[in-house]
């Protein structure tokens, strides 16, 4: 992050320390892609304590399941914009994550993938006990779900503790605080809630987080709460919808 960047960002979280609202402090338009630095990471703001460590990952099993995780579409938009930072909003098992970091390393790139996710399921996860896939994965211990140790698992067997980051809040609140903190990311891909108000919501939290010239990308476009959230927020923007092989699109102009 250039000097300037630093101070404007230590203003903005002086400020919202001191009462002010960030839609207060949120510029209207977003800076210039040229004053981010795209090599910081993030994680030493995040993480007092590094997430992984004397983590006994191999007490869990080999499970990184998870929904259209391995679509070609992460290894055809990573070689696209070369990312050195995503955001992911809806990792679950870290499936999605664990493709986006191995397309990212095949072509020698040093990237950052922020996982935004409660690790406590979307809707769909709550509505039958009796699914293994989805309500099972939660893996409840005394009601509260346990499946981000299964997230953090997977990641540490397949060695990608370096690339993937955990941010385990709910996506609007990780958007407050990229805005906070001046970040943008090269990619975004969106794959938490799938109802519609929630999808807009997170449209509009993370449209101004996509650097320019960045993809904003998402899954499950036969899902109507999904295609009618994107199709609003595109004509709303006047954006062109794209598609690629299972995943819709939107490139930030
Ligand atoms: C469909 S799954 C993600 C699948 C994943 N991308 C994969 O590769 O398998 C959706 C995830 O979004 C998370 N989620 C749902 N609503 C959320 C919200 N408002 N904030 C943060 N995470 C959320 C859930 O906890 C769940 O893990």
């Amino acid at each position: 992050m250039s000097l300037s960047r630093h101070a404007q960002s230590f203003a903005k979280r002086l400020a919202y320390r001191l009462g002010f609202s960030l839609k207060r402090l949120r510029p209207v338009h977003a800076a210039p892609s040229v004053a981010d630095d795209f090599t910081d990471r993030i994680r030493p703001l995040l993480h007092a304590v590094d997430p992984y460590e004397s983590f006994d990952w191999q007490s869990f099993p080999d499970d990184p399941s998870g929904w259209g995780s391995d679509s070609p579409a992460f290894r055809e938009l990573v070689a696209k914009t070369r990312p050195a930072r995503i955001i992911e909003v809806g990792t679950w098992k870290g499936g999605s994550a664990l493709t986006l970091a191995a397309a990212a390393a095949d072509l020698g790139l040093e990237v950052e993938i922020i996982c935004v996710d409660t690790w406590l399921g979307a809707l769909e996860m709550w509505t039958d006990p009796a699914d293994p896939e989805r309500y099972g994965a939660l893996a409840l211990k005394h009601g509260y779900p346990t499946l981000y140790y299964q997230f953090l698992a997977n990641v540490c067997r397949a060695g990608r503790q370096a690339a993937i980051t955990p941010f385990p809040v709910p996506s609007v609140t990780a958007a407050q605080w990229f805005a906070l903190h001046g970040i943008r990311a090269d990619l975004i891909y969106i794959d938490g809630s799938h109802e519609e108000e929630d999808v807009l919501q997170d449209l509009v939290s993370y449209w101004d987080l996509v650097r320019p010239g960045g993809v904003i990308f998402g899954d499950d476009w036969s899902w109507d709460g999904v295609r009618l959230a994107v199709q609003q927020f595109a004509a709303d923007r006047q954006l062109a919808i794209t598609h690629r092989h299972d995943k819709w699109e939107l490139t930030k102009p």
